[in-house]
């Protein structure tokens, strides 16, 4: 069954404590924390998803997934450890040549957390195959980073079928994740690409009832 990971960043409000706790009893399987430096993507939502993340920690257990759509990686790393997030995921197309994305997945694991590796939509899937035995998670984006709502690339789960090849064929052991554009329509196809985990945000934020849509995104 494919796990669902809430993202927050269409909600309106900075206060989110009574949508975590109704996420918490719809059974989201995370909450997604969208962190945008203004930078890497137009949108700054680093004071927002801080709130939200503090929020979540006083009310709720659940598993952080923390994607970070930032330049400066070790800044936001060094902000969300305190939050013991279960998995921090960064882009590859932040970071300047293969060294630094190998120096920050070990900066990463040495701390502790997951580590996960996002790639746009133009970015091709192979050209991170080299660091898949070394990282958790592959977050394949199905929308253009930065922002909610949009309507997902088709083309883009061709990359989860590759990731799904990939991993059977060399016998590697991380999830694949898609982010950006997942809702009750588009979801089979999300599902039949094989994915792990789906992020959804307006999908499930604009609905009136959350167990009722994360109930029928997860048959
Ligand atoms: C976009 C974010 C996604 C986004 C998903 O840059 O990474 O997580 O919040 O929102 P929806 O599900 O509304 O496309
Ligand atoms: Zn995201």
């Amino acid at each position: 069954m494919v796990e669902i990971s809430t993202s927050f960043l269409s909600l309106e409000t900075y206060n989110a404590t009574k949508h975590i706790y109704n996420l918490e009893v719809a059974h989201t399987d995370y909450f997604h924390i969208d962190v945008m430096d203004g930078k890497f993507v137009e949108t700054n939502t680093e004071e927002r998803m801080k709130g939200y993340t503090n929020q979540i920690k006083q009310i709720s257990n659940l598993p952080i997934d923390v994607h970070l759509l930032v330049e400066d990686i070790e800044k936001y790393v060094e902000e969300y450890m305190p939050y013991m997030p279960n998995i921090i995921t960064f882009h590859y197309e932040a970071c300047k040549n293969k060294e630094e994305v190998c120096n920050l997945i070990s900066y990463i694991k040495d701390k502790g957390v997951k580590v996960g590796l996002a790639i746009s939509p133009n970015t091709q899937v192979e050209k991170i195959y080299e660091f898949l035995p070394f990282i958790h998670m592959v977050l394949i984006m199905t929308v253009e980073p930065g922002k909610g709502g949009q309507k997902l690339i088709p083309e883009t789960l061709e990359k989860v079928k590759k990731l799904n090849e990939f991993r059977n064929e060399n016998n590697l052991e991380f999830d694949i994740e898609a982010d950006g554009g997942i809702n009750l329509e588009t979801m089979p196809s999300v599902r039949d690409s094989g994915v792990d985990i789906a992020v959804v945000g307006s999908g499930i934020i604009k609905t009136e009832d959350y167990k009722e849509t994360i109930k029928l995104l997860k048959e």
